[in-house]
């Protein structure tokens, strides 16, 4: 079977998206497949953006945070029009694969294009917000590069014995946020899927400072508001000095860890297996250290939920 594989890294990028790229286009060249990465995502594919993919195209790629096939947001997509384009180019280049290494909102745009093209989705953003999969690609790195600043913030918080609103990414949900926090030993959590009691905090911020405790990390989703006015205020509570630190882009960048790279090189190699098996509109995905596929709409009909253990482990360990 001679087949033409594009692929396409759309939405925010993160580390561990290049091992992907490289395990797709070396997988599918041994297929004698024909590769063709899209340029700067869904827009590359309505303007067309378009280059055919060797095996050189993806030497040395494995270490580097980013995409090579760069990336942008598409707000084209989501419209009729733009997905008319999207879905004539790859007709006119007679694709007979897509597939996209991205987030929920890339797959939520995957899952439109699958009514024309067949689409072949792998997981891959630092909110790790996809369901039906443990992990995304660079979620784990996204987790290291956050902790070794918290870490960081951690001696001046306690060198001054302030309290540290720490805001880490994760959009809408707090994956990152509860992960982040077992890992940096955070004595508090705030994210978007629970309401936070301002009173509650407070009050325990002030019993740890009873009991001793010098430092305070409350690590701050995004998606939870806005962290300046939540420190104002309990700062006014509490009376304890507090500043926030928002760890922004840094989160996304840098070289991937081990883990990222390769959870990217099993999903791009199960990826090119679920198309030599002519299956279609799929995600790959991990569960419990198992790389197995999820049909699309499941993944896209359904809202991953946070895990009440990290939580519970948070509070029982600050
Ligand atoms: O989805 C990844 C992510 O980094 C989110 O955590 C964050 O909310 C968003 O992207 C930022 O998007 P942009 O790159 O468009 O500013």
């Amino acid at each position: 079977m001679s087949l033409k594989i594009a692929v396409i890294t759309p939405g925010g990028d993160a580390p561990g998206m290049n091992a992907a790229i490289r395990a797709v286009v070396r997988e599918s060249l041994k297929e004698k497949w024909k590769v063709f990465g899209v340029y700067f995502g869904y827009q590359g594919l309505i303007e067309k953006n378009i280059r055919q993919l060797n095996s050189r195209s993806v030497s040395g790629i494995i270490q580097h945070g980013g995409t090579i096939l760069k990336s942008s947001r598409c707000e084209q997509i989501k419209t009729d029009s733009g997905l008319k384009k999207a879905i004539s180019t790859l007709k006119e280049l007679k694709i007979d694969y897509l597939i996209v290494i991205g987030g929920d909102g890339s797959i939520k745009a995957a899952e439109k294009i699958s009514k024309y093209i067949p689409v072949i989705c792998i997981p891959a953003s630092i909110d790790n917000d996809v369901f039906g999969t443990d992990e995304t690609i660079g979620f784990d790195t996204a987790i290291d590069t956050a902790v070794e600043a918290i870490d960081k913030i951690r001696d001046t918080a306690t060198s001054f014995e302030r309290i540290f609103v720490v805001e880490v990414m994760g959009r809408e949900h707090g994956f990152l946020a509860l992960s982040c926090a077992v890992a940096s030993g955070a004595e508090i959590v705030i994210i978007p899927e629970i309401k936070y009691d301002l009173e509650k905090i407070a009050k325990k911020v002030k019993e740890d400072k009873n009991k001793g405790k010098t430092s305070e990390i409350i690590i701050f989703a995004e998606g939870s508001g806005n962290p300046q006015e939540f420190a104002i205020k309990l700062e006014a509570k509490t009376k304890i000095p507090t500043r926030v630190s928002s760890l922004g882009y840094i989160q996304r960048g840098g070289s991937p860890s081990a883990r990222s790279r390769i959870i990217a090189s099993l999903f791009g190699e199960h990826a090119v297996e679920l198309i030599k098996k002519n299956q279609k509109n799929k995600v790959v995905v991990i569960q419990n250290n198992k790389v197995k596929s999820l049909d699309i709409k499941e993944v896209t009909n359904n809202e991953k939920q946070i895990d009440k253990h990290l939580l519970e482990l948070i509070q029982n360990l600050a």
